[in-house]
């Protein structure tokens, strides 16, 4: 007998709803995947503003689950569980999916599960490839982190090997593309840009790699600072802004850390699959290299597709059915957001 589970994000500017068909041989199923973003209201302010967001959530929350109840042809009686992001991310984002998910729990008396918006992003790739393998190494890139994780049961145990000490990956592409002049969010047109800059054009540094660093954690701060810094002095000679060299380089940089510390890493540890996920995944250099390096290692290379990677309700379904398959304790009904939840 085959279940359905629902899931509800609502961590930062997504509103997202997913429907998954858990089957009986443990496989996850995608039913559908509605998303309202508020991105465009943010663009001009260079980044999520809570209070917009949470704002935008309210209004988008009821519409996105009728979209998603309509394009899976189901109503919600059909629903057998659902699972919300309990956190990491914005209190008040997360607070306006919360309560809809006890909502909706309530009145249709099936199972809640708060779950973890960072473990969403890995379970998500079971989608598209998959049961996961045991152990997997994830790198998780987004707007709002960058972390490498060890998981050996995503429906219980995955364990932090590093993260950023300041800026995430993501936050350092939109502050990029802001010195360079193009629209926030800065990933997809750096992206561009670079397609037609030279990569080797400028040094740029890659942060956290001497070897007194921690060995997975990562730093953009310094780099981000960097771009900009070059970018002035040649503004002050009075040249022009090669911005498509300065894109290329700047993520020529940035995948070039992520990737050799995730191989790193998964050789180490003798782990033979590294999953990318989360906005930045969907960069062409990132995943390009990383595909590059894990051959030459031997590593099996899983990325979800592009819309599969940004924030969305399917990745926390799919992880809720990890979690009913699992036979995991469901929440309590007075569950609460945790902005700062650990993984
Ligand atoms: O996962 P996501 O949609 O939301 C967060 O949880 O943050 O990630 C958004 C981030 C933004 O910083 C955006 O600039 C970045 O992902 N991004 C990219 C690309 N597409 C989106 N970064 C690099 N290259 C891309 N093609
Ligand atoms: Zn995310």
């Amino acid at each position: 007998m085959s279940r359905i589970v629902l899931g509800i994000e609502s961590s930062c500017d997504e509103t997202g709803v997913g429907l998954v068909r858990l089957h009986d041989d443990g496989t996850v199923e995608l039913l559908a995947d509605e998303v309202a973003s508020s991105v465009e209201q943010h663009a001009r302010f260079g980044g999520v503003v809570p209070e917009v967001a949470s704002r935008a959530h309210l209004e988008a929350m009821v519409p996105t689950a009728e979209r998603a109840f309509a394009k899976a042809g189901l109503g919600l009686s059909d629903v057998d569980a659902i699972a919300v992001t309990a956190g990491p991310g914005l209190a008040g984002a997360l607070l306006v999916g919360v309560s809809a998910a006890k909502g909706y729990a309530a009145a249709l008396d099936v199972p809640l599960y708060g779950v973890n918006h960072l473990a969403g992003h890995i379970a998500v790739d079971t989608l598209q490839h998959g049961p996961l393998p045991s152990p997997c190494l994830a790198l998780l890139v987004s707007g709002g982190h960058t972390q490498l994780l060890r998981v050996d049961d995503i429906a219980g145990s995955i364990t932090e090997l590093g993260s950023t000490v300041d800026d995430a990956a993501g936050e350092a592409y939109d502050k990029v593309a802001r010195v360079l002049g193009l629209p926030y969010p800065g990933g997809p047109p750096i992206d561009k840009a670079a397609k037609e800059g030279d990569p080797s054009a400028i040094d740029f540094p890659r942060g956290m790699t001497g070897p007194r660093d921690a060995k997975y954690d990562f730093s953009f701060s310094g780099l981000k600072t960097a771009v900009a810094r070059w970018v002035e002095n040649a503004e002050r000679r009075g040249a022009e802004i090669p911005v498509n060299d300065v894109a290329a380089s700047f993520q020529e940089a940035v995948a070039d850390v992520l990737t050799a510390k995730a191989v790193r890493a998964a050789k180490e540890m003798g782990i033979g699959t590294l999953v990318i996920s989360g906005g930045v995944a969907a960069n062409s250099r990132l995943s390009g290299l990383a595909r590059e390096r894990c051959e030459a290692a031997g590593i099996e290379l899983r990325v979800p597709r592009p819309r599969l990677c940004t924030d969305n309700g399917a990745m926390i379904a799919a992880l809720g059915a990890h979690l009913v398959a699992a036979e995991k304790k469901p929440s309590a009904l007075d569950l609460s957001a945790n902005p700062a939840l650990p993984v």
